[in-house]
């Protein structure tokens, strides 16, 4: 284990940067993963983006299995590659050169879209979120077109550290699923399974805007709230951005508020939630 992983108390793994990610969450999933039984089981992340809570979770050994789902063709042709092809995708990253140029021709790659060639489309889909302002896959590229700000396009595209996490990753692939479904598809699926605990973080109400793919409308949240509510019997969770619609969907289920961004030196506003399923043991 390397000695940045040993030092905090949330490894940080995942070699993507999501707007919103859930990698600081570690420590209470991985409190509830203890707390229910679930060591040797399968944790399912249906909307993964980042995946930087599953992968935390499976590098320090709290969970034996993964499953990394998301409905982006780009985000999952991403996994797709790191996963199958370690080796490729980390000499992809050796030799990538971080100019405007290159920028062009990894977003035109994005933008056609082949998930066929999912190990050119993972690539690009990669160095847009390494070289992209906050990770924004539509955005431009830090230090703009003209590359006059004062962070370059090199900015977060550090070759080694993010080999490093290639490398950790590739160390468990064998224990990583990767899968291109609907979110609802893999709830459905996950939740009539034993040992298995499902962590939830779908396109937000409000926040979702064009950070990430947000295939939902209101209907979308509601049949979640369906989907989930049916499964109170099984091990999951769900977080949301903290707005009244949530307290109403899920009003039969515990919930409880939070701040992603909390500090000890600042007081910052709780606005996002969590609901639990009923049979979720809570610590
Ligand atoms: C809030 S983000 C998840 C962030 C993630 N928890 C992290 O830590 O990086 C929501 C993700 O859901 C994906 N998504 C949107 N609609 C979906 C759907 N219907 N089924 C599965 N994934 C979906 C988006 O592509 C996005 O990656």
């Amino acid at each position: 284990m390397s000695t940045s992983m040993r030092q905090h108390k949330k490894p940080i793994i995942s070699p993507l940067r999501y707007p919103g990610g859930k990698a600081s969450l570690y420590p209470r999933l991985r409190t509830l993963v203890r707390a229910n039984a679930m060591t040797e089981g399968t944790y399912v992340e249906p909307y993964a983006g980042g995946a930087g809570a599953a992968l935390g979770l499976l590098i320090t050994g709290e969970v034996q299995r993964i499953v990394i789902n998301d409905l982006d063709p780009a985000i999952y042709s991403f996994w797709l590659a790191v996963t199958k092809h370690p080796g490729e995708f980390s000499q992809m990253v050796k030799t990538a050169d971080l100019t405007v140029d290159e920028w062009l021709r990894q977003k035109e790659i994005y933008s056609i879209g082949s998930p066929e060639n999912y190990l050119k489309l993972g690539f690009a889909t990669f160095y847009l979120n390494r070289t992209n302002r906050s990770g924004v896959l539509n955005g431009g590229p830090i230090g703009g077109m003209d590359q006059t700000g004062n962070y370059k396009i090199d900015a977060r595209f550090n070759k080694e550290g993010l080999i490093e996490r290639i490398r950790l990753l590739a160390l468990h692939s064998k224990q990583i699923k990767v899968t291109n479904s609907d979110g609802l598809a893999v709830i459905r699926k996950y939740s009539s399974r034993h040992n298995t605990l499902i962590y939830a973080d779908p396109p937000y109400f409000e926040k979702a805007g064009s950070l990430y793919l947000n295939s939902f409308m209101d209907s979308h949240h509601s049949t979640l709230a369906a989907c989930l509510n049916r499964a109170a019997g099984s091990k999951w969770l769900l977080t949301y951005d903290n707005v009244p619609r949530v307290a109403e969907l899920y009003r039969e289920r515990r919930r409880e508020i939070f701040s992603l961004n909390y500090s000890a030196h600042r007081v910052v506003k709780a606005n996002e939630v969590m609901v639990f399923s009923d049979s979720l043991v809570l610590v």
